[in-house]
């Protein structure tokens, strides 16, 4: 557990940008700026060549020792460290200790570059600098990530995008939240934060589980403004049992909780007994899993358990699952006794991302993908991090799919981090998972805000969904997930983008090498490709029976236009060619 004392240590090759980041956040943070280096020329009136020269190596990491040790004992600066000062065991200990660790990691490529003309830098003095570096980087690379609380690649060469993607990675972190960053989050417009210093995993926790995840992250709320129907997104670990947090969001006296038959076994009783607790008396509505039951049928079902239990027009729905359960939900709660209180408690990393945000709300017609539905808020989205554990790994990779969608026609620099994060966001690491939904939330919250009943811009949101929709009602709902079939809608999306000349050869090829590293297909089912215009011919964006599509332009940004047919059918034959079963 490490302890904020505010002081930040900044570990990582010589080279990395730990003067340029330090001095930077430690502006940003208003905190004082050291580095190791400087302070041991200043102590001894030599520079640090000379010191290796005259008294070796040996005597250089003694001095750096006794810089460390005097200066991590203050409070509230940051150090930028040398580059071999974790090698030394005390070091690490006063480094770990006594701060937060970044360790600002960057490729030797990038390394070589920043330093070829540094005579500085006496272990680089040799003929073969580049596999002297190779050399260091293997003996320090496990030393880094021992000490590190955060590690944050630096091939972006932007300093303020660095010193931002520390701050929101700082946050997240336990006990880390420095007052500087709760101000500045607090006069954030639109979007608040908070760090919970304890967080209670629940006995209501499936325990196989629980005991094994990570050290839990802070609670993090965000707000989605649209007047009086504005409402919270909480976003944090443990989130579902918390009793205190489900009686200040969730109003009303009478709940009624739909799930499904895999969500339920795992959360359901946990989530009831803490609504319980908060004095909630509690209807439980389970039905059966699959998108091909986001129809008509589930809906009746929700309807008949309201209708038999007599709830009147004061319940509260709350979905408790996926994208399906809380479409379902939500559609089922703005027509109920016309329009009853909702709450998305999501539990997919694809409805923590996107569907459980902006009151998109309906179900599937076998004609076409969510084709019956309504524009109806929640009260609150309720996103309980820890759920993601348990996740199968096709759905962890479906949700990326929207996490990249926001990165590729929205942000760039968040396309950018996911590239560098996407074995992180694999491995399902608490920290990064915490930055994609919050990013996600923040991006997605602010083109409702702008934009809710889809009049222009909110169509964005559905870049890469043309296709994949085709490929969902093409197949069959339930094949394809519906993440996969956005992940390949976007590599043909990027693929027609840069066939009309709005991106270019190497953003396509990110694009596709995203998607493929966030385990999503990248080749679309051949269905034909008279039967590929039919079906995207059904979609909700189209006008006088023309197809729009979002393309990317450049990457980061968007259009919304339509396509000439000798182009999308470029598209279709070039990357639809497949025999995809899943
Ligand atoms: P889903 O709801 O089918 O959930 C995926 C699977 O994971 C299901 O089998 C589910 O039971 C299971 N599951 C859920 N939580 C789990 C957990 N914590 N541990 C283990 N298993 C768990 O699919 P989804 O990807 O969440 O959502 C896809 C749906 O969302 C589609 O119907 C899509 O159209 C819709 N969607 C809606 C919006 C919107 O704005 N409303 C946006 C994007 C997608
Ligand atoms: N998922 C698309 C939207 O919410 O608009």
């Amino acid at each position: 557990m490490v302890r904020y004392t505010g002081n930040i240590f900044l570990v990582g090759l010589m080279g990395a940008g730990k003067t340029t980041v330090g001095r930077a956040l430690a502006k940003k943070l208003n905190k004082l700026f050291i580095d190791s280096d400087h302070e041991i020329e200043a102590r001894t009136g030599v520079s640090i060549p000379l010191i290796f020269e005259i008294e070796g190596e040996e005597s250089f990491r003694q001095r750096e020792t006794e810089v460390i040790r005097d200066l991590s004992g203050r409070r509230g600066i940051v150090l930028a460290t040398g580059g071999g000062a974790v090698m030394r065991p005390e070091n690490r200990e006063y480094l770990k200790s006594r701060g937060t660790v970044i360790y600002l990691r960057a490729s030797i490529h990038n390394i070589l570059q920043r330093t070829s003309r540094d005579k500085n830098r006496p272990l680089l003095q040799t003929a073969d600098p580049r596999r002297r570096l190779e050399e260091l980087s293997r003996q320090r690379e496990p030393y880094y990530r021992d000490v590190a609380d955060i590690v944050i690649d630096t091939g972006r060469p932007n300093v303020q995008f660095l010193v931002h993607s520390i701050l929101s990675q700082l946050e997240l972190l336990p006990n880390q939240l420095p007052d500087e960053l709760e101000q500045e989050q607090e006069s954030q417009a639109g979007a608040t934060s908070q760090a919970s210093t304890s967080v209670p995993i629940s006995s209501n926790f499936p325990m196989n589980q629980s005991s094994t995840f990570p050290v839990p992250a802070p609670t993090i709320t965000l707000q989605v403004e649209l007047g009086e129907r504005s409402y919270p997104i909480e976003i944090g670990p443990s989130l579902l049992t918390d009793r205190e947090r489900i009686a200040r969001l969730i109003t009303g006296k009478q709940v009624a909780v739909v799930t499904n038959t895999t969500v339920a076994p795992l959360y359901l009783q946990g989530f009831s007994q803490a609504l319980k607790d908060a004095g909630k008396s509690v209807l439980e509505i389970v039905l059966p899993d699959g998108e091909e039951e986001k129809n008509w049928a589930s809906l009746m079902q929700i309807f008949d358990c309201l209708l038999s239990a007599k709830c009147d027009r004061k319940t509260t729905l709350i979905a408790l699952g996926g994208g399906v359960i809380g479409d379902l939900t939500g559609f089922a709660a703005s027509a109920y006794m016309r329009g009853v209180p909702f709450v998305q408690i999501p539990t997919t990393l694809l409805a923590q991302v996107d569907s459980s945000v902006g009151g998109k709300t309906g179900i599937n017609h076998p004609l076409g993908k969510n084709m019956i539905g309504a524009f109806y808020q929640p009260q609150a989205v309720i996103a309980d991090t820890m759920t993601l554990h348990t996740l199968p790994e096709r759905e962890l990779s479906a949700g990326l799919a929207e996490v990249i969608k926001y990165g590729a026609v929205i942000d760039a620099a968040f396309f950018k981090w996911i590239e560098d994060n996407i074995d992180a966001l694999m491995a399902r690491d608490n920290v990064a998972l915490a930055y994609a939904i919050r990013r996600s939330c923040e991006l997605k919250a602010d083109v409702v805000r702008q934009d809710e009943r889809e009049g222009g811009l909110r169509a964005i949101l559905n870049f890469g969904h043309t296709f994949g929709h085709a490929i969902e009602s093409g197949l069959g709902y339930g094949k394809w997930l519906h993440g996969e079939a956005v992940g390949c809608g976007m590599v043909m999306a990027a693929d027609l983008s840069h066939r009309l000349g709005h991106i270019g050869a190497i953003d396509k090829e990110r694009v596709c090498a995203l998607v493929r590293a966030a385990g999503l297909p990248t080749e679309a089912p051949n269905l034909g490709a008279q039967r590929w215009l039919e079906l995207m011919q059904i979609d909700k964006k189209n006008e006088d029976g023309q197809i729009k599509f979002i393309l990317m332009k450049p990457l980061g940004g968007h259009l919304i236009t339509t396509a000439p047919q000798d182009a999308l059918l470029a598209t279709i034959q070039q990357l639809a060619s497949g025999d995809m079963p899943r």
